[in-house]
């Protein structure tokens, strides 16, 4: 089973301060990190470090940067497939209150370079079971891999984050969308709560996780009734990169599944519908909800992200 990941990868430069600054206000940081992040990176390796085979599509500068986050997610177990081109490395400036919630701006340098998929990033999306992506990248991109994915068989699960307006043509090729409250209402604005737009952007084909952050997530699947998979409670360090150990432990422990296994590939029978898939990605979600809870108790993204022992034994213990 193999999990590919198409997306960003920054050097997240970390400032932890008391309060985050508001416009034309300065304020001293407490202390300050340079660690590894970007969504498609922390996605990559919580997926690894949950146990799925991964291979990672990015593009990195030819830098220090990029030399440390192709060298770390090695070492996480990704295989990584990095192109490097003329621009520098992606960079996030990252503010993390003293409550654990953070601001971050993204500067999206080689990242936005990730575009036109080479014959040897086309094959990792078709030989894979499960592509993971998120929106660090260019639109066209994703929308590439996706329908490529499609067209392969491999489940295509999309994180729509940071969020923008999908076209049509995406969104048709993605078997599960996960979006949080915001990305909801946002992509489904004419819906009258969260939990409506998760029904409206599900349809009649597609399903979606809904995280609602301290409060669990919710899954809707056609042909099945939603169902509420509820958060562990745990005292928060650090927000930062919790959502994404989220979406890759959910991608690797999908992958796992009897669900995907029992997949063929390339075949009408891949829709994520009715009760075998709604019982397979709440098991997916709790095993995601444990990885997550993990990470938000640790500073920074790729450093917080749980591994495979670490979430098997939170779930054990509950
Ligand atoms: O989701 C968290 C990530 O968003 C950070 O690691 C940062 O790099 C930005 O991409």
């Amino acid at each position: 089973m193999t999990t590919a990941v198409v997306g960003s990868a920054n050097l997240d430069l970390v400032y932890r301060v008391e309060r985050i600054p508001s416009p034309g206000e300065t304020v001293l940081a407490v202390s300050s990190d340079a660690v590894p992040g970007g969504k498609g990176n922390n996605q990559a390796v919580a997926a690894a470090r949950a146990g799925a085979e991964v291979t990672f599509v990015v593009a990195l500068g030819r830098d220090a940067a990029g030399d440390r986050l192709a060298a770390e997610a090695r070492v996480a177990g990704v295989r990584v497939l990095d192109r490097r081109v003329d621009a520098p490395t992606g960079t996030a400036l990252i503010t993390v209150d003293a409550a654990g919630e953070n601001s971050i701006v993204v500067d999206s340098g080689a990242n936005a370079r990730l575009s036109g998929l080479t014959a040897g990033e086309r094959d990792a999306v078709t030989a894979a079971d499960v592509l993971l992506l998120q929106l660090e990248t260019p639109l066209e991109t994703v929308a590439e891999a996706a329908a490529l994915a499609r067209a392969a068989g491999t489940l295509v699960v999309l994180n729509a984050a940071p969020v923008r307006q999908l076209p049509d043509e995406l969104l048709d090729s993605v078997d599960l969308l996960v979006v949080n409250e915001h990305e909801a209402g946002l992509l489904a604005p004419a819906a009258a709560s969260p939990q409506e737009a998760a029904q409206a952007l599900a349809g009649a084909r597609r399903a979606v996780v809904l995280t609602l952050g301290g409060d669990g997530s919710l899954v809707v699947v056609p042909g099945a009734e939603p169902a509420a998979v509820p958060a562990h409670r745990v005292e928060v360090v650090d927000t930062t990169g919790a959502g994404d150990t989220f979406c890759g432990a959910l991608a690797a422990e999908l992958d796992r599944s009897g669900f995907v296994a029992g997949r063929a590939k390339g075949t009408a029978t891949r829709d994520l519908r009715g009760a075998t898939a709604l019982g397979a990605l709440v098991s997916a979600a709790r095993f995601a909800s444990a990885a997550g809870a993990l990470s938000v108790q640790r500073a920074g993204a790729v450093p917080s992200i749980p591994t495979l022992e670490e979430i098997r034994a939170l779930i054990a213990d509950r």
